[in-house]
């Protein structure tokens, strides 16, 4: 894992977008592995101005998101995929049939993962995947004690998460308690892959990251594994961190 440290969230942003855009302008043909929550939001809209200035393009560029809320429907204010609408998809020219996030109202859950794993494979895998961190070191959904064998896969949230993420939806009682997740060997599968950690909240975290062990109790542990890991940190998150 290679730590780059930024001064603060918007300088974190500014660098990812600049790091998603260097791949997506060197290739024809990119698969993105995109993450939601209040971290990359701040990326997502650098990544819209910058086309608006017209330095970048997204037709050749195809996303899978990390995850979805289960019961959600792509509507629903709270759903990733509205989300992701309004943060990025809405405001480039990238195609919406080359936009993809788990289906959180399938009729069929398990054949809905079993089917999104597949649709990753056959596409080619992700090339670059986004991630942020949950304070229990969660990352897309996958909560602590998850198998870092998991493909994409159906969680019961923790209660730290519903807690953490009812800061988005009106009342707690709203949060889901499930989601469909890509799963731990998912995101190792990706060729490159982004951690952004941001904020005082994020730093005992990231602590645990860099200095702790790898465990599956503490799920962006899995990360150390990959050879292709780079960490972008602010300050604030760093500071609970002993690094050399
Ligand atoms: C959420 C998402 C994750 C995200 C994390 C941190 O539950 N499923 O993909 O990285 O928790 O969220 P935030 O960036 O809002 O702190």
């Amino acid at each position: 894992m290679r730590l780059i440290k930024v001064k603060n969230y918007e300088d974190m942003s500014q660098k990812v977008a600049e790091m998603m855009m260097e791949k997506i302008r060197e290739s024809n043909k990119i698969n993105l592995g995109l993450a939601t929550g209040g971290t990359p939001k701040g990326t997502y809209k650098k990544l819209v101005e910058a086309y608006e200035k017209k330095t970048i393009s997204f037709q050749h560029v195809t996303t899978f998101n990390l995850d979805e809320y289960v019961g959600l429907a792509p509507n629903d204010p709270n759903s990733y995929h509205y989300y992701m609408n309004e943060s990025l998809f809405d405001h480039v020219d990238i195609q919406t049939s080359n936009t993809y996030i788990p289906n959180g109202i399938a009729e069929d859950l398990k054949e809905e993962c079993v089917q999104y794993d597949h649709l990753i494979k056959i596409s080619g895998g992700i090339d670059l995947q986004i991630l942020g961190i949950g304070q229990n070191g969660h990352i897309g959904f996958n909560e602590p004690g998850t198998s870092f064998e998991s493909g994409t896969h159906i969680v019961k949230l923790d209660e730290s998460t519903i807690n953490a993420n009812a800061r988005y939806f009106n009342r707690l009682h709203d949060v889901p308690t499930h989601a469909v997740t890509m799963g731990i060997q998912s995101i190792l599968q990706s060729k490159e892959i982004i951690l952004m950690v941001s904020g005082e909240e994020k730093s005992n975290a990231l602590q645990r990251l860099l200095n702790g062990e790898v465990t599956e109790d503490f799920p962006a542990s899995a990360l150390k594994n990959h050879p292709n890991v780079y960490i972008i940190a602010d300050e604030k998150a760093l500071s609970s961190v002993f690094v050399s």
